[in-house]
């Protein structure tokens, strides 16, 4: 019998583990219905997207942007515990614009940005070829967010299975879980396809695949995939500084040359099919950002599943009217950046037995409240 079971080893479940170990918590579970880490949060980009991708200053922007910050101790933390660097880049980001109606969005986003005194730089084309000489002699203008960085994702993913092997964090490959097991209001354990697991309080870390599992008695909102499908360049010495993005695309440039490109938003169930349609809308977008880089190898293909809910933000917290259940999905976009505050208040909700202050915007309240 486990304290803590956490169903869904990527990014958020391990995360999530972590915080508890560094809590207090000594007897953790991670049930993986595939291989620790290989769906959405290893398909990931690593963008730490806090300005580039929100729209407006609201309680999810501030939530990413506590995340965000985060991540400096994270990775130091990770380095010490596990030796791995998880290359956490703050070379910051650029937004571009090729075409007038770019130029609008841009705009808008400068506004709002701005005037709450958030780091942002509007800069002329000029001075982003400057900065990135590869960059299309078609753009614009763009805008320079200092604090969106970079992390390599799959090595995040990698010290954290680390940690989790070094501190006994017991974890189950190939368990895929197929119902709750309740009585009543407390939940008791989960019903796998081999067996049965108990604990005193189990967690939703379950991404894309969240209503998958059965219940009886309640019912969990639901999630579905949303497919984004990426490729990656290479080239022999690093040609970008910093993550580009345009209104349609972005690159992402790792340390050891490869150029991550996406990426497609496709609602198409559990595809995980990469498409020739799929891969000319990255590969022109792609070019669009910078065009020499047409004639580069492609290193590899793939596609994840982004899980997402119905008002596009995360679910986070207790289920209502269950004793012992939490639940942390739905980072749909956003699942790298949001990995470490989400493990932070999950883990300590599931110890404290309180609710955060995060409840009421990405809690199951809301639903009430909205009508979801
Ligand atoms: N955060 C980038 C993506 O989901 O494509």
């Amino acid at each position: 019998m486990s304290e803590i079971l956490i169903i869904g080893g990527g990014i958020i479940g391990l995360s999530i583990a972590r915080s508890l170990r560094k809590l207090g918590v000594k007897k953790i579970t991670i049930l993986e219905r595939g291989k620790l880490g290989e769906e959405a949060s290893f398909a990931a980009a690593g963008m730490l997207a806090v300005q580039a991708e929100t729209n407006k200053n609201d309680a999810f922007f501030n939530f990413c942007n506590e995340s965000r910050n985060l991540f400096p101790k994270f990775a130091d933390e990770l380095l010490a515990e596990t030796g791995i660097d998880v290359e956490l880049e703050t070379s910051g980001t650029l937004c571009l614009s090729f075409s007038e109606t770019d130029s609008i969005e841009l705009n808008k986003r400068f506004k709002w940005q701005s005037a709450i005194g958030l780091k942002i730089e509007k800069l002329t084309s000029t001075e982003i070829r400057k900065m990135e000489p590869f960059v299309s002699p078609n753009v614009f203008e763009g805008l320079f967010f200092e604090n969106d960085w970079q992390v390599e994702n799959r090595k995040l993913l990698a010290a954290l299975k680390h940690f989790a092997e070094n501190n006994n964090i017991e974890v189950f490959e190939n368990e895929e879980v197929i119902a709750v097991l309740n009585e009543k209001n407390r939940v008791t354990g989960v019903e796998t396809k081999n067996q049965n697991f108990f604990a005193d309080k189990v967690i939703f870390a379950t991404g894309a695949w969240t209503s998958f599992i059965k219940t009886v008695g309640f019912k969990l909102p639901e999630v579905k995939p949303i497919r984004g499908q990426m490729m990656s360049l290479k080239t022999a010495k690093r040609l970008f500084t910093r993550v580009i993005c345009s209104p349609r695309g972005y690159i992402v440039p790792r340390r050891d040359g490869r150029i991550l490109a996406g990426a497609t938003v496709e609602d198409v169930g559990f595809d995980k099919n990469t498409t020739l349609e799929g891969f000319e809308f990255v590969f022109g977008n792609t070019i669009e950002i910078a065009p020499s880089l047409a004639n580069l190898g492609i290193t590899e293909k793939w596609s994840g599943l982004r899980p997402f809910f119905a008002d596009g933000l995360p679910l986070l917290g207790k289920v209502p009217n269950i004793e012992n259940l939490l639940i942390a999905t739905a980072h749909f976009r956003n699942g790298i950046l949001l990995a470490p505050k989400t493990a932070e208040i999950i883990a300590k909700q599931a110890v404290n037995n309180i609710e955060t202050e995060y409840e009421k915007d990405f809690g199951f309240l809301r639903l009430q409240k909205n009508a979801i």
